[in-house]
């Protein structure tokens, strides 16, 4: 199954593609867990992506579509896959719609996890990260069992730099601005599944998969 999670920074895509995982059995493709990959390890990818990411503004299209058609092409993607955070723009959606139309496949269902911009921010703001495996934790929500350690594998936990709160209400911005089109665009092709993101993790976890059939 080819799946896309939408929703806004904060909304959950992260912490509910790691659950579903588990059950799915099929790779998590998370263009922003890319972007910091490459640049915590200085590839010229990392490079070009620094300056937009560090200030809450999307990377350029080009760079973006180029990197998730390369991974799309990898044999593990092609019994299906979960793209978290990619379309983020129309221009992306094309061109996801051309990449998969070459080898005789499509977005079979996308997820949009609905959230209240107040909620969003005491988030992001509470955030915490493994720097080892990039599992989302929370101080307050989601707190790990032992504070700065991740407990799936052991690695240190870090804020993000862009969930400062200027940065924060930029992302949101950039979001309401050029990934919202995106919902009427999914909608109108039939395939949008809206997700009541303010629930705890279990529950909105249960309500993705019985979306998902
Ligand atoms: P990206 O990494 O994709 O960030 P984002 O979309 O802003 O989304 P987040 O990762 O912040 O939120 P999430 O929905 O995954 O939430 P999480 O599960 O962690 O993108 C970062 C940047 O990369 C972009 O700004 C851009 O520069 C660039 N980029 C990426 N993709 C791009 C693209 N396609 N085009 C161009 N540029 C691109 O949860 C958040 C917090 O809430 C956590 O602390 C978690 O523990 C907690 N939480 C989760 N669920 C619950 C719950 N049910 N109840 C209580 N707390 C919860
Ligand atoms: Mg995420
Ligand atoms: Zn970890």
């Amino acid at each position: 199954m080819n799946i896309l999670f939408m929703g806004p920074p904060g909304a959950g895509k992260g912490t509910q593609a790691e659950k579903i995982l588990e059950k799915l059995g099929i790779p998590h493709i998370a263009t922003g867990d890319m972007f910091r990959s490459a640049m915590a390890n200085g590839t010229p990818l990392g490079l070009k992506a620094k300056e937009y990411m560090e200030s809450g503004a999307l990377v350029p299209d080009d760079v973006t579509i180029g990197i998730v058609g390369d991974r799309l092409a990898e044999a593990d993607c092609q019994p299906g896959f979960l793209l978290d955070g990619f379309p983020r723009t129309v221009p992306q959606a094309d061109a996801l719609k051309d990449i998969l139309a070459k080898s005789d496949r499509q977005v079979d269902a996308v997820i949009n996890i609905e959230m209240q911009t107040d909620i969003l921010m005491k988030r992001l703001s509470g955030r915490r990260i493994c720097k080892q495996c990039g599992a989302s934790f929370h101080k307050l929500f989601v707190p790990p069992q032992q504070a700065g350690v991740c407990d799936h594998c052991g690695g240190e936990l870090y804020t993000r730099k862009d969930d400062s709160r200027e940065t924060a209400q930029k992302r949101l911005d950039v979001h309401a601005e050029q990934t919202q089109p995106l919902i009427d665009y999914y909608q109108q092709q039939g395939l949008l599944k809206n997700i009541q993101g303010d629930q705890p993790v279990e529950k909105v976890l249960e309500d993705i998969l019985a979306a998902l059939g």
